[in-house]
Order: structure tokens, then sequence, then C-alpha cells
């Protein structure tokens, strides 16, 4: 459901594409957020979108920023100086290993090792990778990421006062809901560690866009669960998917062997998300336009690319004219950042931010 306020800015807007940033609705969520999780320290997750706008209103809201390249660190230090970061990623550079942080977050024997070899000093999270089900999650991160339990107990005897173990890191899987995330956390949050990173991954339905995380749950059971120890996560999705809209207009309404298309201008190269989780992105028709259409029948909307991947959302029965407006909702998080502009050199989108 897309606020009264945005839709009447995409009306407004003097070109298309563009990307409309709704900053208080962005604001009023994280406080809402935050204001779940007593006790817990909140960290957002800059993969999920470092748009600068957007960070300056997280900054006021969370306790720092989980960063996963040199890329990041520099952005969110330039803008933020001074704020807390987790540093963290596979395959680390040197370079990035040398970098300051408040936590880096280790992925292997061989990184702690280059770690030490720094001659710095580090606080350090082992990243585990624990051999649990993660029954339900959108993305599992099976494969590369963090350690099992011999590779940590390889680890333990590193430690000393320069290079110090705080405790351990984890992040699951993605699109998993509060009780399998309690659930987890339950599992890991054994006596060991005083400090314990629980990762992000909490559920975004696209869907059904107005099923959201349940924070009041998850704060409730986390602070059940805490115990005295340093308990951190770090969501990205969840906290910017529902600020961000990709505005647009129909182009072309065809019929290809039956079955009704929508072009608009743009395309995925804008917005990557349906592609890259083979979903249809939720959207709504403003009707601004004069031209030919259909009325009442499934329409399938795709970009202006060259590829039969271009598709935002398939067969979706709706009524659509050329000249429409199409808001594209939930589009805040791995969105923007995560598409391919330059494939066929279409103009980029606008970016436009609603400030009240
Ligand atoms: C280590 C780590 N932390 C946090 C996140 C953020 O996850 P999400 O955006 O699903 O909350 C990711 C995403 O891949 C991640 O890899």
């Amino acid at each position: 459901m897309i606020p009264p306020h945005v839709m009447d800015a995409a009306l407004s807007l003097p070109e298309a594409p563009a990307y409309l940033y709704d900053l208080p609705g962005l604001e009023a969520h994280v406080a809402a957020v935050r204001k779940a999780l007593p006790g817990v320290e909140l960290y957002y997750a800059v993969k999920a979108n470092p748009d600068a706008e957007l960070l300056r209103v997280l900054a006021g809201h969370v306790d720092g920023f989980e960063v996963s390249s040199a890329g990041e660190h520099a952005h969110v230090t330039g803008l933020f100086p001074g704020v807390p970061v987790a540093l963290g990623g596979p395959g680390k550079t040197d370079a990035e290993l040398r970098l300051p942080h408040h936590r880096i977050h280790v992925e292997s024997p061989n990184e702690l090792r280059r770690l030490l070899a720094t001659g710095l000093e580090a606080d350090v999270l082992l990243r585990v990778n624990p051999d649990l089900p993660v029954e339900g999650a959108a993305l599992t991160m099976s494969g590369p990421f963090g350690m099992d339990e011999a590779d940590v107990a390889e680890c333990l005897p590193l430690f000393g006062d320069r290079v110090r173990l705080r405790g351990v890191h984890t992040h699951l899987a993605s699109g998993l809901d509060a009780p399998q995330l309690l659930e987890l956390a339950g599992t890991l949050l054994d006596n060991r560690y005083e400090e314990v990173n629980l990762g992000g991954g909490m559920a975004v339905s696209y869907a059904a866009p107005g099923d959201r995380f349940d924070w009041v749950a998850y704060g409730a059971g986390l602070a059940g669960l805490g115990r005295g120890r340093r308990l951190r996560i770090e969501p990205g999705r969840a906290l910017t998917a529902y600020c961000g809209h990709y505005v647009t207009r129909v182009v072309d309404v065809k019929r290809v062997r039956g079955e009704a298309y929508a072009i608009l201008l743009g395309g995925t190269h804008h917005l990557r998300t349906p592609v890259t989780k083979g979903h249809d992105q939720p959207f709504t028709v403003l009707t601004t336009g004069t031209g030919p259409g259909v009325e009442e029948e499934p329409v399938t909307f795709v970009g202006q690319l060259c590829t039969p991947k271009d598709v935002f959302a398939r067969k979706i029965m709706t009524s659509v004219r050329v000249g429409d407006t199409v808001v594209f909702e939930m589009a805040g998080a791995y969105a923007w950042n995560i598409s391919h502009h330059d494939f066929l050199m279409h103009p980029k989108p606008a970016f436009h931010y609603l400030r009240s």
C-alpha cells in the first residue's frame, strides 16, 4: 500500500523513470524498530542501500553500520566520522584488514593470521556458520561464509592482547520471521561468548507488502535470550525496502501471442530486485495515460532491455494504458545499488527525496 503523500509526489514528478525515497517514512520505521529492541545494538547493513540521504536518517537511530568493503567503509566513515563500524565480508584484502573498526568479523583461520600479520590492534568476532536448518529462508548463506567448529577451534589459541576475541557473528539466512530467527538465536547463544552479532535477514514479503517483520516479538524474545550478553543485529532489507519507490511510465501496450504486455520506460537495470529474487515487484498503476491499453486482464510488465529477463511482474490482473504512471513499491533495498545500470546505455533514473 503506497502512502497517499508518495502517490501525490509520484504524480508530480517532472521525469520518469525516477526513484522516490520517503525519508519521513524511513525515519518513523527505524524509530519503531529501535524502540522494539531495548538492550540490543542495532547496526544497519549498508549493502542493502548505501544512499547517503537514507544513511543520514538511519544514523540518528542506529548504533553503527555494518560495512563489507573498503568502499562502504570509506563512504560511511566519510559521512559520519567516528561512527562505530563492523567490518565484515568474505575475501578481505590486506588493505581492508588494516581499516579501523569497532569490530571486525573474521571469516577463516587464514584471514585471522593475515589480520595478526598487520601488527595492528583488532576487536574480532569470529563469523560462525553452524550446521542449523533454516527452512523457509529466501536465501541461505551456505557456501563460503564463516567457519565451522573445527576452524573456530583453530582460531581460538591465536588471540591475545593485541588481536582480541570479543565473540561471534553469524548471518544464517535471509527472509526469516521473528520466531524462526529467535529459534536460531536460542541455538547459537550458548554461554561461551559474551558478545554475539546475530546478523540480518529479517523477512520482507514482496507478495504481501503489508505483512511486516514482527520487531516487537523479536525484541521481546532477544531480551529473554540475552541474559547479560552484548547482543547486536545488522538488518538491511527490512529497514530500507519500504521507503523506496521506482516511478515510471508506460510507453507501449501490446499483445504478443495472445498475452498482454506493458512496456515501461527504464527496466530492471534500474530495479534488479524482481529478477534476482524471482518475484513480482508490487506496484500500483496510476491512470495518467490516455493512449491505447487493455482492461482488466493479466498483463506482464517489462522494461526497455533487449532480454526476456527484463520483467518486473508477470500476468498481473489490471487495466493499463500508454502514458500511465506505474509506481513500484519496496524498491529501497537491493534495488538501484545492485542493478546493472550501464547495460544498453539508457538514461539513469532521477532521484527524489520526500522530506516532509
Ligand atoms: C553478513 C551480513 N549481515 C547482514 C546482512 C543483511 O541482510 P538483510 O538485508 O537480509 O537484513 C547480510 C546480507 O547479505 C549479510 O551478508
